[in-house]
């Protein structure tokens, strides 16, 4: 192998050779704009729709090896966070880059129990929503309405202000997901418990029958959310966090920012898959349907939600951890009997030349719709409990964007296809 770390380029064109620099395996994209035909040409650009072969930010946050299977935060394995650690110790991860101490964890956690609370007009703001309205789509619109609550979270380039929008967001992103379920059943909100760990305190919000009647949550079921929230936690450059990095490149504000990246999870390509996955397992309906339903997958006119991921081509680790963990929480709350359709549906496919010679494996979507169905939540809420989980992911993305000296605005170029100068008659 030569010691030269450059890419020499022959414009098949011009004759003319450019030599670029090779750096952490990329290229620079605008060294390819000296490029040219003439000198009042633009110069050469990379065409990359949905951004497949194109990094937009150097990060030190998530590791993901798609081809191995490997997911890792800060350097530390997902597996081994999973076993040893709780959401909010990786959510300090995420942020700091390191695991917190004793003290910092109990400053940490105190801090952002102390900003459960949301502004009473919040929960009127709620109020206004049409009873049926999606609980993913309130919280899009109560994130966003956030920011005119806290007008200090403005001053993106404070550190102080930047940790208290952090506290803030952290702490009320489950009182507002439990205020959107409450309203979608019409029953009483339910004040935060600050005397509850984080999961407790949300599964008090969202399952307690009345503001006065005892409810106990169940540890197992609070310690099986507390996991899922891990393994959603973050997933470097996926298309809610891009979405976080590109508002955020503009210097909004944090929560005008998470609306954003709430909304990109929204879709049904991304954190509405699992929604997706328990819709596609109920039309399928018993395991002799399997074979049809994928037929029609082969045939291109269905997807088989929960399988593919453009980062891994292989098992997604994260299914790995949900599918051992849905047996847990299926011990106290009884089998889904969705599931014995999607462990078939697995094998089958694990084993059928379509998803083999496409790299489609389970991904992370796969399972968890079955254990959040098992635990009682409707399949709407399901993007919501990603949304949680994926707040801590989002306000790491963000403050490492707007601390990064090399990013500038998000501003794609494009390619114009339009029609050439015309005039009107
Ligand atoms: N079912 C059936 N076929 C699929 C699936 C699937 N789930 N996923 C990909 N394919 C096929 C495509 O049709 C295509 O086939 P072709 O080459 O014959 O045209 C080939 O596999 C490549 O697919 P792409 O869409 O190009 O792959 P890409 O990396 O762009 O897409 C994505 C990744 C969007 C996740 C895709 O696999 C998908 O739609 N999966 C189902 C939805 C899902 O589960 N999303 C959750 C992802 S995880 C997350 O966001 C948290």
């Amino acid at each position: 192998m030569s010691e030269k770390n450059t890419l020499t380029i022959i414009d098949n064109r011009t004759g003319k050779q450019y030599e670029i620099p090779i750096q952490n395996g990329a290229i620079r994209a605008i060294d390819l704009r000296q490029i040219k035909l003439s000198q009042d040409d633009f110069g050469l650009l990379s065409y990359d729709p949905g951004f497949e072969n194109t990094a937009s930010c150097k990060s030190s946050i998530t590791f993901i090896d798609g081809e191995k299977g490997i997911l890792r935060y800060r350097g530390y394995p997902i597996e081994e966070l999973a076993q040893k650690s709780t959401y909010l110790e990786v959510a300090y991860l995420l942020i700091y880059g390191e695991m917190p101490s004793k003290a910092q964890l109990q400053e940490w956690i105190r801090n952002i129990t102390l900003h459960t609370m949301v502004h009473e007009n919040i929960k009127k703001f709620m109020d206004g929503f049409h009873h049926d309205a999606h609980p993913m789509g309130m919280l899009v619109g109560t994130l966003g309405a956030l920011s005119t609550f806290y007008p200090d979270a403005k001053d993106i380039f404070d550190m102080q202000s930047r940790t208290k929008q952090i506290y803030r967001l952290l702490g009320k992103m489950p009182t507002m997901a439990a205020l959107a379920y409450r309203h979608s059943l019409g029953m009483p909100y339910i004040y935060p418990d600050n005397d509850l760990s984080y999961t407790e305190n949300f599964l008090n919000m969202l399952f307690k029958p009345s503001p006065s009647t005892k409810y106990d949550p169940d540890p197992v079921l609070s310690k099986a959310l507390d996991v899922l929230f891990i393994l959603h936690a973050d997933h470097e450059q996926n298309c809610s966090t891009n979405a976080m990095r590109s508002v955020g490149s503009s210097y909004a504000d944090p929560y005008s920012c998470a609306a954003a990246a709430a909304a990109a999870l929204y879709g049904p390509l991304h954190g509405g898959a699992n929604e997706a996955v328990v819709r596609m397992l109920k039309e399928i309906g018993s395991v002799d349907r399997i074979s049809e339903y994928l037929e029609q997958v082969h045939a291109h006119k269905k997807l088989l939600y929960g399988f593919g991921h453009r980062i891994y081509k292989n098992y997604d680790p994260r299914a790995r951890i949900i599918k051992e963990l849905a047996y847990k929480v299926f011990e106290v709350t009884g089998k889904n009997p969705l599931l014995d359709i999607a462990l078939e549906l697995e094998r089958i496919a694990l084993s059928d030349e379509y998803f083999l010679s496409r790299k489609l494996y389970p991904n992370v979507d796969f399972y968890s719709g079955l254990i959040y169905q098992a635990m009682g939540f409707p399949a709407s809420m399901f993007t919501v409990l990603f949304s949680v989980a994926r707040m801590a992911g989002w306000l790491a993305q963000w403050q490492e964007e707007i601390l990064d000296k090399e990013q500038g605005i998000a501003r794609p170029r494009q390619i114009y296809i339009g029609p050439a100068t015309r005039s009107l008659q």
